[in-house]
């Protein structure tokens, strides 16, 4: 049965950062919804134009045109195992999609959410460190320099800052996952499967905690 990881968490509790060191482990596609719009607007395509104005204000991309990008995602061969979801989803319509999508297109459910807990002050000083390269690979000046200055160590691309990533707009971001995506924690808890991580520990603790939740969860 094919299994399917949601990373919960504010913009900046690390939810990218975890995803790439969980999905080699679990053998899973790092799905991002935020990386495929950002791919969608450096391709210049008409889902990238429309989500752009949403993402530059810090706002939610309408949840149709969300969901049914995932959906499309979803589709491809290499998720016949499941996938790792990373910011998706995040309103009540999407989660209520999501499990309908994995109802009937994989006979299965969400099986495991680990919601990474961090500090809004601490979110904010992430973000306006964070360095990105175009495949989606993360550091960040202080808490996890890259070994040489503006190159990816994974894949050798040149790093940037996210537009979003200006102190207005993370505030705003911030607001609006408070808003819009913590009701999800109830959501999930209700399913019985969430799972809260302490995700102002460093790094390499935050990914030991998660995987120990996902052996737990891969033993019922
Ligand atoms: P998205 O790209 O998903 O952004 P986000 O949720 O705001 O989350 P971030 O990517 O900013 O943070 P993260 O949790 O991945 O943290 P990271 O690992 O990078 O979404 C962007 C936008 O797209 C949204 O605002 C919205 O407009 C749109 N969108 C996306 N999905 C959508 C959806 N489902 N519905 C509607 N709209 C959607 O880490 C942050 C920094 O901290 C890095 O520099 C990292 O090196 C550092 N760091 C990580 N872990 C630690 C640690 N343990 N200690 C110290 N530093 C750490
Ligand atoms: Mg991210």
């Amino acid at each position: 049965m094919a299994t399917f990881i949601v990373l919960l968490g504010p913009p900046g509790a690390g939810k990218g950062t975890q995803a790439q060191i969980i999905s080699r482990s679990m053998n899973l596609p790092h799905i991002s919804t935020g990386d495929l719009f950002r791919e969608n607007i450096k391709n210049l395509t008409e889902l990238g134009k429309e989500a752009q104005t949403y993402m530059n204000q810090g706002q939610l991309v309408p949840d149709s045109l969300t969901i049914s990008m995932v959906k499309e995602r979803l589709s491809r061969s290499d998720c016949v195992n499941g996938a790792l979801l990373d910011g998706f989803p995040r309103t009540s319509a999407q989660a209520e999609a999501f499990d309908r999508m994995l109802l009937e297109t994989f006979k299965s459910k969400v099986d495991c959410v680990p919601c990474i807990e961090v500090e809004a002050d601490h979110l904010i000083e992430r973000l306006c460190g964070r360095w990105m390269c175009p495949n989606g690979h993360v550091f960040h000046t202080k808490f996890n320099p890259p070994k040489e200055s503006g190159v990816c160590d994974i894949c050798g691309s040149a790093l940037y800052q996210r537009d979003d990533d200006k102190i207005q707009t993370v505030s705003r971001r911030i607001a609006v996952y408070e808003a819009q995506t913590a009701p999800l924690i109830q959501y999930y808890e209700n399913q019985n499967v969430l799972y809260r991580i302490d995700g102002s520990q460093e790094i390499d603790s935050v990914s030991a905690d998660i995987l120990d939740v996902l052996k737990k969860f891969a033993k019922k």
